[in-house]
């Protein structure tokens, strides 16, 4: 019998995940579909029995029903677990949904194709310490990264995720002024994002041109943040590659396979305007 999946999130009709998935059920010869379900807040466990009853194989959670969606869960991985928050359902062969959270260890992957595996003995600072900070620091410290520091707005967030990863937490003003000392970056603030969010979460004067600078946005895929960085001369590492690695890690725990990452990345890049050219991405109407 066809196999179904799903995204639940509110909103969810932009998300690429539909078409990223069904793409790789079918370069896998894979008899299988992925839609995407608008979930509104407070119907999640509605939605989970619902789709248990039409005999979905897994799904993933998105924004905002990632920690809302534990309660209705039979195990969760070390990961999810440490995080309290899902992005990836899998209905076991018994029936028991299993609860994962690639999000984190999508980042990593991606940030490791740019910097390679020597990047875990790098000082690291996260910018930001939400949920998807808090994914990244723990996902670093799994992977055997020794150095990882937070700074943010509310210096009380990063305390509480630097309680569990150690590293020092700091304000965004000692950041500015201690940057040189990083050699990797990563901005998840929503800083940037948007016109209406515009600017810098924190001045880039004292960054260090060897860094490595990731941002977790992908929609642009130039954040403020990445074209400060590149105007400073670093290389950077954009948010698609989180995305689409956050992907991959979610089709391996349905089916076993970890999908082909490389042409999704240029199909995705094309789709949104973009071409990778001798390792440097270039908006396809400046060409
Ligand atoms: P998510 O869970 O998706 O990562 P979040 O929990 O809303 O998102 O976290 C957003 C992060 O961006 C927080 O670290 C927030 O700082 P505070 O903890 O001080 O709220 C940070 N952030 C949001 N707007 C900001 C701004 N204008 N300047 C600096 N940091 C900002």
């Amino acid at each position: 019998m066809k196999k179904w999946y799903a995204v639940l999130g509110d909103p969810v009709s932009h998300s690429k995940s539909p078409a990223m998935h069904e793409h790789w059920f079918g370069e896998n010869a894979i008899d299988a579909s992925y839609i995407p379900v608008h979930v509104p807040a407070g119907e999640v466990g509605e939605a989970v029995r619902s789709l248990r009853t039409l005999g979905a194989s897994g799904w993933n959670v998105t924004v905002p029903h990632k920690q809302a969606i534990i309660p209705f869960l039979d195990e969760l991985d070390s990961l999810a677990e440490a995080m309290q928050a899902v992005n990836t359902v899998r209905v076991m062969p018994d029936g028991r949904l299993r609860g994962s959270n690639t999000d984190g260890p999508g980042f990593v992957r991606s940030l490791e194709q740019a910097a390679g595996p020597a990047a875990k003995e790098e000082k690291v600072l996260i910018v930001g310490a939400g949920g998807a900070a808090s994914g990244i620091a723990l996902a670093l410290m799994q992977e055997g990264y020794r150095h990882v520091s937070v700074c943010n707005r509310t210096v009380g967030k990063a305390e509480y995720i630097t309680g569990k990863t150690g590293g020092e937490a700091l304000s965004l003003a000692e950041a500015e002024e201690r940057l040189g000392e990083y050699r990797i970056l990563i901005q998840t603030t929503p800083v940037g994002m948007s016109t209406a969010r515009a600017g810098l979460p924190l001045g880039l004067h004292n960054l260090s041109p060897d860094a490595l600078v990731a941002d977790i946005v992908y929609s642009p895929l130039h954040t403020e943040f990445l074209k400060a960085a590149m105007a400073n001369g670093n290389r950077i590492v954009d948010g698609l590659g989180m995305f689409i690695f956050q992907g991959a890690l979610a089709f391996r725990e349905w089916t076993g396979i970890l999908p082909d990452t490389e042409k999704m990345r240029e199909r995705l890049m094309r789709e949104m305007g973009y071409s990778d050219v001798e390792g440097k991405t270039k908006e396809l109407s400046e060409k």
